[in-house]
């Protein structure tokens, strides 16, 4: 559906690569992870599908055209994009950001009010009482669940996604991680997701690719980059949702064998 031919991406004329060499294909219906360090070039590759990077050398494809061969509003329309740090227009409101993209494709009014009122319903906003907030109105969760549902608006079939949970709590990020893989699979939506979170990676992703340095280290199912890692970078972050429980597992023995003992 998408693949990354060979594609580099270069900031400063070529003294140093944000992206390089960047090989991928990502299947229809397939939720691809990239996980790695900050500066590691995730958002440069993200914004490459979606054009809003373009790349020094190579091509990014979809459906085997290149992006280049896209009219640009037509690729956008057609992706939906969740930002880094929310990214909201400022100056609409709720409802408004939701609306925009399906009212700029001409749908009727009836229309976007009805798919405005599903979504913010799915990412447990509704419509009635948040609909008229102002983004600085909302905390930080609720801007990216409005930043998920605008970015669905518009029924894409690909969608990337940059950060999507990371400013939501554990309890409320792991409940919108769940209601996204729903919304995934009977939308069948291709996508791109970045997070710095392998654990979020291991249980909303199909495959995860571990980039360093503007490349990729490793791209596998989290059973097979667990079971068959071919670098040490990969073998260390793959192994940290693990170590970490079995920390935490070791407090929560030590906390009931003390109360055992009172
Ligand atoms: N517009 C830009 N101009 C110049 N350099 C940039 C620009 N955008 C990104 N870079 C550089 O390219 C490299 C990759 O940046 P990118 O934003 O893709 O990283 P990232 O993996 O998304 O990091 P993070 O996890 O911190 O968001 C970094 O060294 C960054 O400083
Ligand atoms: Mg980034």
């Amino acid at each position: 559906m998408i693949e990354f031919n060979s594609v580099s991406k270069s900031y400063d004329g070529g003294v140093s690569f944000a992206v390089k060499n960047f090989v991928l294909r990502v299947n229809r219906g397939e939720v691809l992870a990239l996980v790695g360090e900050s500066g590691c070039g995730k958002t440069t590759t993200l914004k490459m599908v979606n054009r809003l990077v373009s790349p020094c050398s190579g091509f990014v494809s979809i459906a085997g055209k290149s992006v280049l061969d896209i009219c640009v509003q037509d690729l956008r329309r057609n992706i939906g994009y969740v930002f880094q740090g929310v990214g909201l227009f400022p100056h609409y409101s709720v409802r408004e950001n939701v609306s925009a993209v399906p009212s700029l494709l001409g749908w009727s009014p009836e229309a976007v009010e009805e798919r405005c009122s599903e979504l913010l319903a799915l990412v447990g906003l509704p419509l009635a009482s948040f609909g008229n907030r102002m983004p600085m109105e909302l905390s930080g969760g609720q801007a990216q669940r409005v930043g998920v549902a605008r970015a669905l608006a518009a029924k894409p079939e690909i969608l990337l996604m940059d950060e999507p949970f990371g400013a939501l709590d554990p309890i409320n990020r792991a409940e919108l991680q769940g209601e996204f893989v729903r919304i995934q699979k009977s939308l069948k939506l291709t996508v791109v997701m970045v997070t710095h979170d392998v654990t979020e990676a291991m249980l909303v992703a199909d495959r995860i690719a571990i980039m360093k340095q503007g490349r990729i280290l490793q791209c596998d199912t989290a059973a097979g980059l667990l079971s068959s890692p071919t670098d040490d970078y990969v073998t260390k972050l793959m192994k940290t949702p693990l170590t970490r429980a079995l920390e935490v597992s070791k407090l929560v023995s030590a906390a009931q064998t003390t109360d055992y003992f009172r």
